[in-house]
């Protein structure tokens, strides 16, 4: 089983200007990756920094294997930072980058009888070229040795950025946007070398990103922030099919955020219109924020429809079509492999389990609707949607 290493117990950081974290509580087991992903601005960086000790909270503790760190300095803990920009040291070569942490002389404490003995330790020569050559050969930079640090290619300096925050074996690394500064296609291998470096030295990572298809792609457990509060923790899986408010559900992935009502357990309404889904225990009758996934609804005949609709525009994606229909004035994305032109009628159908129904917040409302995907932006108002009897009849559930 994995063992809590750090907790954040009601972190408050606030400045003259007002508070950027709001009560953070937060714990990471031993040997797990997790992303820390919210927008610019919403406090992952400050959290990061509190973790490393950069930064005091206003109030709130932070924890370390049980023991209350709150005023240990950054280089006391077990716990070493990668950031964006790497500055690694021009004028040294790749190895003696590496290298720098371990020459530092380290103060270590002795018990001898009843007294307590500090001595400084240096690592010999040969010890400091194996840990560099053991580093070197996690990141794939075998042979780079010699190389000045001007002659790497950028997803090269980040690598040795990371063998020279590895080497010192932390049992946590911090990596505050590591790979925003390397283009699209480097990002992905550089992406799946990091997880492979975690997996294969076991070590925790906290990893802070705004990319959400790189925070599901790496992570174990991902928190999503806003406005210096975290809006949820899961699993990639969990807040992908579950998101908590439509402030998840907006910024992981594509979302149709629509108002409904919940008759019953396993029934919201919809338009109008009711609709089988998995929920349970909402108030009868409670007003909903309702999820439908672009990819979870199916396109059919109009007569067939659960709900009906006219196209307004489609972009072929490679895999699918984006493609946008109105329903009575509100605009969805679906995604499919249909082709449907512009100004054709057609219906939906959404299973059940294509259905997520999500408590209102602060964020109903502001998320979900892709009117702006299309030229007809002046429709949007016209959302007051009365079901006319021919539509509304024989589609009921
Ligand atoms: N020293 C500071 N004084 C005042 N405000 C700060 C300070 N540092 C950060 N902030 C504010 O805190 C908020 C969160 O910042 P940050 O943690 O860097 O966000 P993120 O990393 O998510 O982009 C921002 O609004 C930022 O302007
Ligand atoms: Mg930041």
């Amino acid at each position: 089983m994995s063992k809590e290493l750090i907790r954040l117990s009601d972190c408050v950081m606030a400045y003259d200007d007002g508070v950027v974290l709001d009560h953070i509580n937060l714990y990471i087991n031993d040997k797990e990756f997790l992303t820390l992903l919210g927008p610019s601005g919403c406090g992952k960086t400050t959290t990061l920094r509190i973790i490393g000790g950069f930064l005091s909270p206003t109030s709130g503790d932070v924890f370390f294997d049980g023991v209350r760190i709150n005023d240990v300095p950054p280089h006391k803990r077990a716990v070493n930072t990668v950031f964006q920009k790497y500055a690694l040291f021009p004028h040294l070569n790749v190895f003696e980058n590496v290298a720098f942490g371990l020459r530092i002389p380290r103060t270590q404490t002795v018990e001898q009888g009843k007294k307590t003995l500090t001595r400084k330790v240096k690592l010999s020569k040969q010890e400091i070229h194996d840990r560099v050559m053991e580093m070197l050969e996690v990141v794939n930079l075998k042979g780079f040795e010699k190389r000045p640090i001007s002659a790497l290619s950028g997803g090269q300096q980040q690598r040795v950025a990371i063998a020279r925050a590895l080497v010192n074996r932390p049992k946590v690394l911090l990596l505050d946007e590591p790979l925003g500064a390397l283009d699209m296609r480097l990002r992905k291998d550089m992406q799946n070398e990091l997880k492979r470096i975690q997996q294969e030295m076991g070590i925790t990572f906290i990893y802070v990103t705004h990319d959400q298809e790189e925070a599901l792609a790496m992570s174990d457990t991902v928190v999503v922030m806003d406005q210096g509060k975290i809006q949820q923790i899961g699993t990639p899986e969990d807040i992908y099919n579950e998101p908590k408010n439509a402030f998840v559900a907006d910024f992981i992935g594509e979302s149709n955020i629509i108002d409904g009502i919940m008759r019953a357990d396993g029934v919201v309404e919809i338009f109008n219109r009711k609709f089988a889904c998995l929920d349970k225990g909402f108030e009868q009758d409670e007003p909903v924020d309702v999820v439908i996934r672009p990819e979870d609804v199916d396109i059919v005949d109009e007569q067939a429809g659960q709900l009906r609709g006219t196209v307004t525009s489609v972009t072929f994606k490679g895999v699918h079509y984006d493609t946008i229909v109105d329903f009575y004035g509100f605009k969805w994305l679906i995604q499919t492999t249909d082709y449907c032109p512009v100004d054709s009628r057609i219906g939906i159908k959404i299973d059940p389990d294509g259905i997520h129904v999500m408590k209102k917040s602060q964020y109903s409302g502001l998320f979900g609707d892709y009117s702006s995907y299309s030229e007809e932006y002046d429709e949007i108002g016209d959302a007051d949607f009365v079901p006319d009897e021919e539509e509304g009849s024989g589609h009921e559930e």
